[in-house]
């Protein structure tokens, strides 16, 4: 019960990545706000979980939806602990055919939404005396593939936010980190192999981008995810940690 009776948001938790985040955190003694813009995959999320998860609506790119976010969860539980901003989308382009809208629909959910959920939910963590702040980044956080703009812009910013907040706060007990992850095997992932004329030939050089050959699983990023939301993690702040099996390290010819 390494997050016995914190509470805890965690966007985009209706499926994926944040959905393992949010069973990981019930299971380790946590309350739960699935915080999904989807209303099945969140509800149907939330009644998976059990007691202990509370299904919210939300949009992270709109303030009046996060603003309903955090007044319906102080409402529940009077304080909120843990913050999981795992929201995002692929958004995958060359850079000069880049237009506006793909711009903006990139921004403002991997980096301005993140921002928004910081900074609606960073007074309930001032005022309760402190907190832990995880963002899910990205190996685009730290790397560039081509034609994937502008996706690790965003995924670079958020770095600099988790930097940037961490710094800001720490004297105030309130923790920022990021999580890197490598390539997961999500529907996100599967996705994007479907785009490929052959989708499994796609998905074996995905594995062997990763040293251990294979790419991540959900729970494995949950893990550390509890980790740094959980009071074994108290000196650990403004830092990034990689679940990418060495990729990030790995030296290419
Ligand atoms: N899967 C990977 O290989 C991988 C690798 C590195 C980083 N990531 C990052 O991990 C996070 C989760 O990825 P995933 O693979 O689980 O993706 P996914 O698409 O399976 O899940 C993302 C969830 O976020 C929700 N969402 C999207 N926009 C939202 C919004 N505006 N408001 C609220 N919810 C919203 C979606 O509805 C979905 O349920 C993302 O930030 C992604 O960039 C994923």
């Amino acid at each position: 019960m390494r997050l016995a009776d914190k509470i805890a948001i965690v966007t985009g938790a209706g499926r994926g990545i944040g959905a393992a985040i949010a069973r990981a955190f019930i299971e380790a003694g946590a309350h739960v706000a699935i915080a999904e813009r989807d209303p099945l995959t969140g509800a149907a999320m939330a009644e998976k979980l059990g007691e202990r998860a509370l299904f919210v609506e939300t949009d992270v790119t709109a303030q009046s939806s996060v603003d309903a976010l955090v007044e319906t969860v102080v409402a529940r539980f009077g304080r909120i602990d843990g913050l999981v901003n795992n929201a995002g989308i692929n958004v995958f382009h060359e850079p000069l055919e880049t237009t506006d809208a793909e711009w903006a629909r990139c921004m403002a959910v991997d980096l301005e939404g993140v921002w928004r959920v910081c900074r609606a939910v960073l007074p309930v963590m001032l005022a309760g005396k402190g907190g832990s702040i995880v963002n899910i980044a990205s190996s685009h956080s730290s790397t560039i593939i081509p034609h994937t703009f502008p996706y690790p812009v965003a995924k670079h910013g958020l770095l600099g936010l988790t930097r940037a907040l961490g710094i800001e706060y720490a004297a105030r007990n309130i923790r920022v980190n990021a999580i890197a992850p490598g390539y997961i095997e999500t529907d996100l992932a599967i996705e994007y192999w479907n785009g490929f004329p052959d989708p499994e030939a796609e998905r074996q050089r995905t594995y062997r981008l990763h040293p251990p050959g294979r790419i991540g699983r959900p729970e494995e990023v949950a893990m550390t995810a509890v980790f740094l939301a959980s009071d074994e993690a108290p000196f650990i702040n403004a830092t990034s940690i990689a679940i990418d099996g060495g990729r990030s390290v790995l030296y290419h010819e």
